[in-house]
Formats: C-alpha cells, sequence, structure tokens
C-alpha cells in the first residue's frame, strides 16, 4: 500500500453545507485541504428539502427571540440557550448571505425571500404556526450545496474528492493530522495539518428505515470515539414522520407546511387529537409517536396495519407543482401513485443525529465534563453536537446549524492556525490504518458485512427507535455484543485496490456498530422521556433528574463508560410541552 505524506494548515473532513461553509471561511486565509469520500455537490445536504429557518419576518411578524423559543421548547429543554440564542440571532444575516452568493430561493409577489410553515415553528411562543422557513421549493438543501461549492471554487478550495478519513493523529495534547483512504487507488495519505473540523455529517444507516444515504455511516464521530473523544447526547435520534412507507425516502414536512394532512384507517385527521393548536404541524418527535400510536391502537392502514397516510389531495394541483415538485415525484416513481388524487402511505423514518461530537459554540471539540477543548479539533453539522437540537430538532433547524456553526468552526480555525505551529506528526501514525485494512483483507473468519449491517438496521428499528423500554435496550445490547463478535470475524470478498467498496463497507459498519453502542447505553440509562427518547417504562420527563446531557466514552475494552454534564439554562424555564 502506498502513503502519501501533505502537508496544510487546515483540513476540513467532509464537504456537505456545514464544511463547505467552513472552507469558504479560511479560503485566502490558511492553506486548506477539504478531504471528501463523495464528490462535494453528492454530499448528504443535497437531500435536504423543506427549508432553512430564519425569522426575516418577510410574510408574517416574527423575531429571533420566537423562534429561539420555538428551538428551545422543541429540543424540550435540553439544548443550550446561549447557543440556541446565536443560532437563532445569526439566522437571519445567513440567510442573507446565501441569497447574495446567489441561492435561488423561492419569492413573494414582490419579491422578497418567500416563507412556509414548519413543524414546531409559531407565533409569540406558541400562539399558531408562522411562516418562517426561506425555501427554495423542495430542494432547498440541493441548492444550498450547489451555492455553497460554486463560491469554494471561486476561491480555488483544495479539494480531495473520494478520499475517505479513517483515522486522526494527536501530539503533545492537539490535533496532528489526519490518514486518508483514496479511493481510487487504494493508497493511503497522511496529512500533517495544525487544525482539523469534522463536518462528515450522520450516522442514520445503523437503521433499517432511513432517509439517509448509504454513505451516512458516522466516520468522523466513529473514529474519534476510538481516539477518547467522547459522544454527546447519543441517545437522542430523530425520526422524521413522514418518510415513504418501507423505503424511508423523505418527503419533507414542507408537504404539511403547504397545507398536507395526516389520516388514519378511518381517514380521520388524527393530529387534531394529539395537538390540537398546530396539529400535523407539531414537532416530529411527537408527530411520529402519533402516528405510531394510532398503528399500536389499530387505526394504521394496510394490510398489517402499519402505515398511515399523508394526504395532499385537496391542495390545488399547481401548488403541488410548484412547490412540492421533487417529493410528489418520488411518490410517482417509487410508489406508483399520483399523490393528486391519491393519498400516499407514509411512516417514521430515522432522519437525523441530534447527538454527535460535543462542541462549543465555536465549533472547538470538547473532551470532557469540564468542557475542556482539544486544541486544533473543530467540528460543524451534524455530526457534532453544539446542543442548539437538544432532545429533538426542530425541521429547518439543521440547514441553518450547518451554515452557522460551519461558518463559525471555519472562523475560529482559521485563527487558531494563524497562531499555531505545525505540529511534528509522530512516525508511522498511518500504521493501524494500515492494519485495520490488512486485517479485513487477509480476514477469512466466515461472517459477511452485509448480514451483520441487516441484523444492525433491524435490530435497532426494532428495540431503540421511537419507542424503547429496559427490555428492548437491554435485549438491543445483547445484540450489540454478539454483532462485536461476529464483527471481529469478518471477511471480504474483494481484495482488490481500486474502488473496493467490500473494504470500506466492511470499516463503516464498525462505525455504526460502535455509536450505536453509545446510543443504546445512552438510552438505558436515561430513565425518562423527553424529546426523541421515549421510555414506555418511564413515560414523563424527569428535569429533577434529567436537565442533563450524556456522554459516552470508549474504554480500554471496547465497552461503554457515561458521563453527565448540565444543560446550560436561559431564560426559558422547562414547561409543560403542549401544541
Ligand atoms: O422535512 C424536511 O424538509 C426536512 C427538513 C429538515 O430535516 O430540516
Amino acid at each position: 500500500m502506498n502513503v502519501h505524506h501533505h502537508t496544510y494548515d487546515a483540513v476540513i473532513v467532509g464537504a456537505g453545507g456545514a464544511g463547505l461553509r467552513a472552507a469558504i471561511e479560511t479560503a485566502g486565509k490558511c492553506r486548506t485541504a477539504v478531504l471528501t469520500k463523495l464528490y462535494p455537490t453528492r454530499s448528504h445536504t443535497g437531500a435536504a428539502q423543506g427549508g432553512m429557518c430564519a425569522a426575516l419576518a418577510n410574510v408574517e411578524e416574527d423575531s429571533w427571540e420566537w423562534h429561539a423559543f420555538d428551538t428551545v421548547k422543541g429540543s424540550d429543554y435540553l439544548g443550550d440557550q446561549p447557543a440556541i440564542e446565536i443560532m437563532c440571532r445569526e439566522a437571519v444575516d445567513a440567510v442573507i448571505e446565501l441569497e447574495h452568493y446567489g441561492l435561488p430561493f423561492n419569492r413573494t409577489p414582490e419579491g422578497k425571500i418567500d416563507q412556509r410553515r414548519f413543524g414546531g415553528h409559531t407565533r409569540n411562543h406558541g400562539e399558531a404556526p408562522v411562516r418562517r422557513a426561506c425555501y427554495a421549493a423542495d430542494r432547498t438543501g440541493h441548492m444550498i450545496l450547489q451555492t455553497l461549492y460554486q463560491q469554494c471554487v471561486a476561491r480555488d478550495v483544495n479539494f480531495f474528492n473520494e478520499y475517505q478519513v479513517l483515522d486522526v493523529a494527536f501530539a503533545d495534547g492537539r490535533v496532528a493530522g489526519v490518514i486518508a483512504y483514496e479511493m481510487a487507488s487504494g493508497d493511503l495519505h497522511v496529512f500533517n495539518t495544525k487544525a482539523v473540523l469534522f463536518a462528515s455529517g450522520g450516522f442514520g444507516k445503523m437503521f433499517k428505515v432511513s432517509s439517509n444515504a448509504h454513505s451516512l455511516t458516522g466516520d468522523g464521530p466513529g473514529l474519534l470515539y476510538r481516539r477518547g473523544i467522547p459522544m454527546q447526547d447519543m441517545e437522542f435520534f430523530q425520526f422524521h414522520p413522514t418518510g415513504i412507507y418501507k423505503l424511508g425516502i423523505l418527503l419533507s414536512e414542507a408537504a404539511r407546511g403547504e397545507g398536507g394532512i395526516l389520516r388514519n384507517n378511518s381517514n380521520e385527521r388524527f393530529m387534531e387529537r394529539y395537538a390540537p393548536t398546530v396539529k400535523d404541524l407539531a414537532p416530529r418527535d411527537m408527530v411520529s409517536r402519533a402516528m405510531l400510536t394510532e398503528i399500536r391502537e389499530g387505526r394504521g392502514i394496510g394490510p398489517n396495519k402499519d402505515y398511515v397516510h399523508l394526504d395532499l389531495t385537496h391542495l390545488p394541483p399547481e401548488q403541488i407543482d410548484e412547490k412540492l415538485p421533487d417529493i410528489t415525484e418520488f411518490v410517482r416513481t417509487y410508489m406508483g401513485i399520483e399523490p393528486k388524487t391519491a393519498q400516499i402511505p407514509i411512516q417514521p423514518t430515522a432522519h437525523y443525529a441530534m447527538g454527535g461530537i460535543p462542541t462549543n459554540v465555536n465549533g472547538e471539540v470538547i473532551v470532557d465534563e469540564l468542557n475542556t477543548v482539544m486544541a486544533g479539533l473543530y467540528a460543524a453539522g451534524e455530526c457534532a453536537c453544539v446542543s442548539v437540537h437538544g432532545a429533538n430538532r426542530l425541521g429547518t433547524n439543521s440547514l441553518l446549524d450547518i451554515v452557522v456553526f460551519g461558518r463559525r468552526g471555519g472562523a475560529a480555525m482559521a485563527e487558531f492556525v494563524r497562531k499555531a505551529a505545525m505540529p511534528d506528526l509522530p512516525k508511522g501514525v498511518e500504521e493501524e490504518t494500515r492494519g485495520l485494512i490488512e486485517r479485513m483483507k487477509v480476514g477469512s473468519g466466515g461472517e459477511n458485512v452485509a448480514d451483520i449491517r441487516t441484523v444492525l438496521q433491524e435490530e435497532m428499528m426494532d428495540k431503540a427507535s421511537v419507542f424503547r423500554t429496559d427490555e428492548s435496550l437491554s435485549s438491543m445490547r445483547q445484540t450489540l455484543t454478539e454483532l462485536k463478535g461476529r464483527y471481529e470475524k469478518v471477511s471480504i470478498q474483494d481484495k482488490g485496490e481500486k474502488y473496493n467498496y467490500d473494504l470500506t463497507e466492511a470499516i463503516e459498519l464498525g462505525f455504526l456498530i460502535d455509536l450505536a453502542d453509545t446510543l443504546v447505553e445512552g438510552a438505558l440509562a436515561r430513565t425518562e422521556s423527553r424529546g426523541a427518547h421515549f421510555r414506555d417504562d418511564h413515560p414523563t420527563r424527569d428535569d429533577a433528574n434529567w436537565m442533563k446531557h450524556t456522554l459516552a466514552y470508549r474504554t480500554e475494552s471496547g465497552g461503554v463508560r457515561l458521563a453527565h454534564k448540565p444543560v446550560v439554562g436561559g431564560k426559558y424555564q422547562p414547561m409543560e410541552r403542549k401544541y
């Protein structure tokens, strides 16, 4: 295996919205390399559909404080309020900046950026839904990705496409480099650098039904976890209510923002019972639970009564064509259904990790309960946990998060790099990665990656998704122990060097198993229900004991050790979460 050496002031891992926005910030200030396992424009930001939130007040009265209140309440009071304030305040400038970069937002008749409703976003502290999401039809993420990529190209950012980062190197208590695997050649590349920002996305592929692309395997968080960085709040994983039945493909919440309605087997608009004020536009955790409650209580649809309907048939056809063109085409393509005339079978789909690599508001990675920073290490976007989403993210706050905290992380990194010297990279830092790859290639244990991944995804779906109990989670813990044993015996068929997806999928499966472990341990320990973490055996929120974040550390023996740190409060006191 050839090994190549590079030196850059800063390295960004991942070229979705957070990575690209960070690169725009470092461009011209320091020599930056962006390493991405995909081509940048194939990053998962491109799959985000319905909008990016900012209280522009273009179509209705609004304020960033109302946005902050909704985000705190939506997070079920687990979000850190100072971070949420920063995000909601900076949202307005972030949208205007994208507009100036050329992003083709939908417009009002008088030419302002148009805004639409989304779940949990309200006027005046919960009075009624408000139009706060800025959007480009139902392809807002795609437009953000293209726009930011163009800005990077204009700034001559150095991209290393199809370079999968598999390890990070530390020296003298700071970051010193990363080790990447080049898909096209099978070579290893060692990057010596002063600073690294991870923006490598989520890990929804640990669940069977997911809106996440195949690439969302948690490589960044996974490799950092193995190097001693704790993972924060991993028990909180968001299920988006409207995934295409069985396939999980996302049908944007914008469908309900535009007036779509959820219906059960008697055609009842059941969300009126669960959230009388905002109805179908309640936050995602509540809507997903309501849908599955309908199904559990026998009001599901179909031969197995295991889905409900999204109804768009009452919307004017021209509104569907103009505002929801992509998702309605998905329904035609994947289901053979015409959404203008027939209701759409849907089920909750694993969508977004609220937890991840702990950071402060400048993207600096935190390594313990005292908020100690690891010099030179940064993270932003879905792989990070700032924490602005707490126990449940509001729709459209993710595209906002990547732009705001991508910019802040990039700026902080550029400033760090200006003052820091290039660290010495210990000799042979690539040896562990080489060993990992060689072990995979020579392995003859007879275990198959796809088989193990199928068990992981099916069992996580059954035992650790929307509803959880001590029994289901303990059983999942047992499954994970077995899967770890089987993973040790994995062998792959392709022993080649070029585009060896057999190899990379095997490595990715290891990250997914490790991260599933942190999710299950965090969920077992948290004996309450909050946001997306719902325990049938502890169905209420317990503020007296659980207004705290979970930190999951990997132990020497490969197990999980949990620690906690307090939620950072602010002016909003925890209240009952009614909508
Ligand atoms: O429903 C959606 O369009 C997804 C948006 C989001 O996850 O923020």
